[in-house]
C-alpha cells in the first residue's frame, strides 16, 4: 500500500511559537519509529512568526534546531506571497496541525483546511474557536449543565471608554465575586495576561492590563483547588485517559511556572478518590462533546478537596504534544503509547472527513 503523506504544519503566529516546535518535534519522531514509518510519510510544513509558509528543508531545519530561525519574524515585503502555499502541499493527504494558541488553535487555521478539503487531525472550526475563547467556552459548558466557578464577562469599552461605568463594573465584580478573583484575557493561553488580584487596585490595574491583551475579558472567582487533568481521544464516541494533576509551589500556574522547568510537577495518575476521577473523567467528555470536539483534547478541571467540589476550568483542543505534556503522558499511563497516538490522530482525521460522518 502506498505512504500517507502526513503535512506537520507547527510554528504559526502566536505567543506559543516555540512550544508548537517542540510539540512537533516530537510528533515527528513519533512518526520516524518503524511502524509508522512504514505507513506514513512526514512533510514538515513551519509557518513562521511573520505568517510565511516554509517546507522541506527550511521546515526540517527548524525541527532539528527547535527554535526559530533569526528571520522568521522578518517583515514580509510582499503579502502576496503569504497566500503562496509551497507547492509540497498540495501532496499532502492529511494535515496535522500542531499549533497552539491564536492563528493555530482558534478555528482560523482549520477553515483553511476545511476549505483545501483535506482531512485534518483534531478539532474542527467550531471546537476550535469555542475552545479559543473563555467566554463563549463558559456559555456552551453552562448549558451543558456543567459546574464552573462564578464569572462575569467584560468587555474592553467597560474597562477603557467610559469613565462612569468602569468603577461600576469593579463594584459588581466585587459583590458577585468578591476577592481573590482571576482577571483573564478570553482569547490567550499559556496564562498570558492572567492575574489573580486581592484589592480594588489590583483589580483596577489587571483589568487595564488584559485589556491591552484582548476586547474580551473574563473574571472569575478564585477557588482553593487542585488542579487536575484528563485527556480525550476519539470522535464521535471518544474515550478518556486516567487523570493527572498539577503541583507547583507558586501562587497559580503562571507563566514562568509553566514554562521553567523544575517549578512545576505532574502527577498520574493523580491520587483521587475514584468516585471523583469517574465524575471528572465523564465531565471531559460531556465538555468535548458540549463544544463539539473531535480528535484531541485535554479538559482542565479544579479538585475543591475540602468539600469534594469538581468544577471545569477549560478544554485545550490543541494542547501541549511534546515529550513531557501532559497530554501524550496521560495516554502512555492508559496504555496508548506516543507512536500509537499520532496513528490513531490520523486515522480519526479520515473517518472525521468521511461523507457519512460529516
Ligand atoms: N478561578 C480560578 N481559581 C483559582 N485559580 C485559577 C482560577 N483561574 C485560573 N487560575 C489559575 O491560573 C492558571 C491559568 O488559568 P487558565 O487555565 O484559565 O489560563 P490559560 O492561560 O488558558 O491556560 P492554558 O495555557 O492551560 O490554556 C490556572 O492553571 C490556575 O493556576
Ligand atoms: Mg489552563
Amino acid at each position: 500500500m502506498a505512504k500517507q503523506q502526513i503535512g506537520l504544519l507547527f510554528g504559526g503566529q502566536s505567543g506559543e511559537h516555540e512550544v508548537s516546535i517542540r510539540s512537533a518535534q516530537a510528533i515527528a519522531r513519533a512518526f520516524a519509529t518503524e511502524k509508522n514509518n512504514a505507513r506514513y510519510q512526514l512533510h514538515p510544513f513551519y509557518i513562521q512568526k511573520n505568517g510565511l509558509w516554509q517546507s522541506t528543508d527550511k521546515a526540517a531545519s527548524v525541527l532539528s534546531a527547535g527554535s526559530p530561525p533569526s528571520d522568521s519574524d522578518d517583515p514580509v515585503a510582499n503579502t502576496a506571497s503569504r497566500w503562496t502555499f509551497p507547492a509540497s502541499a498540495a501532496n499532502v493527504d492529511v494535515w496535522f496541525p500542531v499549533l497552539h494558541g491564536p492563528n493555530g488553535e482558534d478555528g482560523t487555521l482549520q477553515g483553511l483546511l476545511q476549505l483545501m478539503q483535506v482531512p485534518y487531525v483534531g478539532a474542527g472550526v467550531l471546537a476550535s474557536s469555542a475552545g479559543m475563547d473563555k467566554i463563549a467556552t463558559k456559555m456552551m459548558f453552562a448549558e451543558a449543565g456543567l459546574p464552573q466557578v462564578p464569572y462575569i464577562a467584560v468587555n474592553r469599552a467597560e474597562v477603557w471608554s467610559n469613565p462612569c461605568v468602569f468603577p461600576e463594573l469593579c463594584d459588581r465584580i466585587e459583590k458577585k465575586l468578591g476577592y481573590p478573583c482571576f482577571v483573564k484575557p478570553a482569547n490567550l493561553g499559556s496564562s498570558v495576561g492572567i492575574h489573580k488580584v486581592r484589592s480594588r487596585d489590583e483589580l483596577e490595574a489587571a483589568l487595564d492590563n488584559a485589556a491591552s491583551f484582548d476586547r474580551r475579558l473574563v473574571v472569575e472567582s478564585g477557588v482553593e483547588a487542585r488542579e487536575v487533568e484528563c485527556a480525550v481521544l476519539g470522535n464521535d464516541t471518544p474515550k478518556v485517559s486516567v487523570v493527572g494533576e498539577i503541583t507547583f509551589d507558586s501562587d497559580f500556574y503562571d507563566y514562568e511556572t509553566k514554562y521553567t522547568e523544575g517549578l512545576s510537577q505532574v502527577h498520574i495518575p493523580a491520587d483521587l478518590p475514584e468516585a471523583i476521577a469517574r465524575k471528572i473523567q465523564e465531565m471531559a467528555i460531556q465538555a468535548f462533546q458540549a463544544v463539539d470536539g473531535s480528535g484531541i483534547s485535554r479538559v482542565d478541571f479544579f479538585y475543591v478537596e475540602s468539600t469534594g467540589e469538581v468544577f471545569i476550568n477549560e478544554i485545550n483542543t490543541l494542547p501541549g504534544f511534546t515529550a513531557t505534556s501532559m497530554y501524550p503522558m496521560l495516554w502512555e499511563s492508559s496504555g496508548v503509547d506516543f507512536e500509537d497516538l499520532v496513528d490513531r490522530l490520523v486515522k480519526l482525521a479520515i473517518e472525521r472527513h468521511a461523507p457519512q460522518s460529516r
